[in-house]
């Protein structure tokens, strides 16, 4: 691991501006062969993100504001955040307390997966061309959704925005997500739409859904064991799903369709997993869209191509 100078050190004291700051954060993260994927894909963006939130600032500012000097105490803090970013690997959402997800603040801590499914994307065009209304009701938006592993309640959350009339259950097998998804639930001041449930897979599931929509955990065993380290700060729970990445969703799709309306979607992301899964199943006629900013492996079924499969 690299160890940072620490500020005493002549080199740190020439950093006088919040621009010398970022530009000498993203020397440092390349120097150090850090890993993006949680929430920036660049050291300029994780620069400016950690540097800002040090300082109490607003991650997009200006540029006119790099030119600010700044005071030995917030060298300090500046440097002392990026020097536990860069030595112990923690994903920088873990650091500043908050992941954007669909536009939206979500808090997180090392409870929860920091929110970064190609789904939101989904959620942002209200499911379009997919979710088309239901026939038989006459009703344009879906009535119930259902966010199966929910984690933080980024999913299920950004939904109940998306579709304002709509009630949304999150349900997660872990007490300690759910804590999470509670204090966003609040954060959005969705109490009287959204409820957080514990349950395993559909155990507390109750009637039926217009939307199901899930990320569940479906690393399979060789990826598990080549992820890079800040993904170890996740919950394995959140991550592994058996050899071939399927344990759970495999469940999902034996059972879906007794939690489905009529004209009901199932949206599930699977990433990696998605050759598996297309194998295994090859009598689904599973749809993988594709996303302007980047994901894959998320399919969407309707509820009676799954009852095809019970039959
Ligand atoms: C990949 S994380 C996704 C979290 C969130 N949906 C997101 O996109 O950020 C998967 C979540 O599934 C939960 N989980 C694992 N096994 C489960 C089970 N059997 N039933 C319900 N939830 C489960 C984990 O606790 C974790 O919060």
């Amino acid at each position: 691991m690299t160890d940072l100078p620490l500020l005493a050190d002549e080199a740190a004291a020439e950093l006088r501006t919040l621009g010398d700051m970022i530009r000498w954060t993203v020397s440092r993260m390349n120097e150090a062969d850090i890993y993006f994927g949680h929430g920036t894909d660049n050291p300029w963006d994780e620069a400016r993100l950690l540097v800002t939130h040090a300082l109490n600032l607003a991650w997009d500012l200006a540029p006119e504001w790099h030119t600010a000097r700044l005071t030995r105490l917030e060298r300090e803090a500046v440097l002392e955040l990026v020097k536990i970013r860069i030595e112990q690997r923690i994903p920088a959402p873990y650091l500043t307390g908050v992941a954007w997800f669909c536009g939206l603040p979500f808090v997180v801590d090392e409870r929860v997966l920091i929110p970064r499914s190609p789904i939101g994307q989904m959620i942002e065009q209200r499911f379009a061309p997919w979710w088309q209304g239901s026939l038989a009701q006459g009703q344009p938006d879906p009535r119930r959704i259902l966010d199966l592993c929910t984690g933080s309640g980024c999913i299920g959350i950004a939904c109940a925005d998306a579709f304002p009339q709509a009630q949304v259950e999150l349900l997660d097998i872990s007490f300690a997500a759910l804590e999470v998804a509670d204090e966003n639930i609040q954060r959005h001041q969705l109490q009287d739409r959204v409820v957080a449930l514990q349950s395993d897979l559909f155990s507390a599931a109750s009637g039926r859904y217009d939307l199901i929509v899930s990320n569940p955990p479906y690393v399979d065993a060789d990826d598990m064991n080549s992820l890079p380290d800040e993904y170890h700060h996740e919950p394995e729970l959140a991550l592994a799903a058996g050899d071939d990445g399927l344990d759970l969703v495999r469940i999902m799709l034996a059972q879906a369709a007794d939690y489905l309306t009529d004209d009901g979607l199932l949206v599930v992301e699977v990433g990696n997993s998605w050759p598996a899964l297309a194998a295994a199943y090859p009598q689904l006629p599973f749809i993988w869209p594709e996303f302007e900013r980047g994901g894959h492996g998320v399919f969407v079924l309707q509820a009676r191509d799954l009852r095809l499969l019970n039959n």
